[in-house]
C-alpha cells in the first residue's frame, strides 16, 4: 500500500513543487522506492519541470491529464487514472524507472469553481474523488505525492482527504511562522467539519481519516549548513511550537533549479556536478521523510 503524501502551504513560492520533485525523485533514485507524482496545481509545474511542453501536449491530446479525470468527475463519469500516468518521464543516463507522473492541465483553473457551484462548496462526495480513485493505484507505488496548489479550494481537499500524510514546506520568514498555524488549523477543521457532516447524515464511511503532520521543512536557507541570523531566529521558534515537526534537514539556496527545470532532470538525480551540496541536502531530507513516516509515534499534530 502506497503512502500518500500532500505537499502544502497556502502561502505560494515557498518550494513545494520543487521539494515534490526532489524528494520524490531521490527517493526513486538513491532508496529505489517506486513513486507516482500527481500534479493537482493547474500552473503545471511539477509536470514541465519532468516533461517537456511537447511531450505534454502530446499525452494530453492521446491520453489526458488530471483535468480530464475531474471533469469526468463533474459529469458523472468513470475514468481511471492509470490511463493518464506518464511513466517515467525523466531520462537521464536511461531513464528513472521508479518515478512516474500523472500530469496537470491548466484547464484546472476554475474546475474548483465548476465543482462547488454544482454540488455545492460542503459536499463531501467532491472532495473525495481523488481519494477513490487512488485507491486502484495503492498497490503499484511506496509513495504517492500530490503536489498541491497554494490555497485550500477543492482541488487541495481533494489531495488532503486522499493523504496519509501532509508535508509544509516553508520559508524561515516571520510570516511563515503565522502561516504554519494556520495550515494545521484549517487541516484540522476540515476534517472535523467533514466528520460531523458524516455522523449528522449518519453515513457509515469508515475510511476517513485526517492526514497525519510528517513535518515542516524549511527551504531556501542562504548559508551553507542552517541560514541567516534572521532565518535561524524563525526556525527557532516554529522549532518551539512544534518540537516534534521540524525536519532536522535543511534545504538550501540553490541558484541551480531554474536550470534544472529546464532540462528536465531534478538534481537528485542529476550527478554530483550540478550541484552536489542541494544534492546531498536532499538526500537527507529524503532519509528523514522515510524515517518520519515509519516513525511508530507518527500520529499527526
Ligand atoms: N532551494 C531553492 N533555491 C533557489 N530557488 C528555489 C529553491 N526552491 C525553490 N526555488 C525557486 O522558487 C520558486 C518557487 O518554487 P516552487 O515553484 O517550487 O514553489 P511553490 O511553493 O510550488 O509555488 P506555487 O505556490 O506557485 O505552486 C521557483 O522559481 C523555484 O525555482
Ligand atoms: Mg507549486
Amino acid at each position: 500500500m502506497a503512502t500518500v503524501v500532500s505537499f502544502i502551504n497556502f502561502k505560494g513560492g515557498v518550494g513545494k513543487t520543487t521539494l515534490c520533485v526532489e524528494i520524490a525523485a531521490s527517493l526513486a533514485h538513491k532508496f529505489n522506492e517506486k513513486v507516482l507524482i500527481i500534479d493537482l496545481d493547474p500552473q503545471t509545474n511539477a509536470t514541465l519541470s519532468l516533461m517537456s511542453e511537447s511531450d505534454w501536449e502530446e499525452h494530453s491530446l492521446s491520453k489526458g491529464t488530471l483535468f480530464n479525470f475531474f471533469e469526468s468527475c463533474y459529469n458523472n463519469q468513470q475514468f481511471d487514472l492509470q490511463n493518464i500516468i506518464v511513466e517515467s518521464p525523466v531520462e537521464y543516463k536511461g531513464t528513472l524507472q521508479s518515478l512516474d507522473l500523472i500530469p496537470s492541465h491548466i484547464k484546472l483553473f476554475g474546475m474548483d469553481l465548476r465543482l462547488a457551484t454544482k454540488l455545492g462548496h460542503e459536499n463531501l462526495k467532491a472532495k473525495l474523488f481523488l481519494k477513490k480513485a487512488i485507491e486502484a493505484l495503492q498497490n503499484q507505488y511506496t509513495y504517492i505525492f500530490i503536489d498541491c496548489p497554494p490555497n485550500l479550494y477543492l482541488g487541495t481537499q481533494n489531495g488532503l482527504f486522499a493523504s496519509d500524510d501532509y508535508l509544509i514546506v516553508a520559508l524561515a520568514e516571520y510570516l511563515s511562522t503565522l502561516g504554519i498555524a494556520h495550515i494545521t488549523n484549517s487541516v484540522n477543521s476540515i476534517f472535523s467539519d467533514a466528520m460531523k457532516l458524516l455522523h449528522d447524515i449518519g453515513s457509515s464511511e469508515s475510511s476517513l481519516k485526517k492526514p497525519s503532520l510528517t513535518g515542516i521543512i524549511f527551504n531556501r536557507l542562504r548559508t551553507i549548513h542552517s541560514g541567516t541570523y534572521s532565518q535561524e531566529n524563525v526556525i527557532r521558534m516554529v522549532t518551539s511550537d512544534y518540537p516534534e515537526y521540524v525536519f532536522d534537514s535543511k534545504i538550501p539556496q540553490s541558484d541551480k533549479i531554474a536550470a534544472r527545470a529546464e532540462q528536465k532532470v531534478p538534481i537528485a538525480v542529476s550527478g554530483y556536478a550540478v550541484d552536489r551540496q542541494y544534492e546531498d541536502r536532499i538526500a537527507e531530507a529524503a532519509k528523514e521523510f522515510y524515517d518520519r513516516l515509519t516513525r511508530p509515534s507518527n500520529e499527526g499534530a
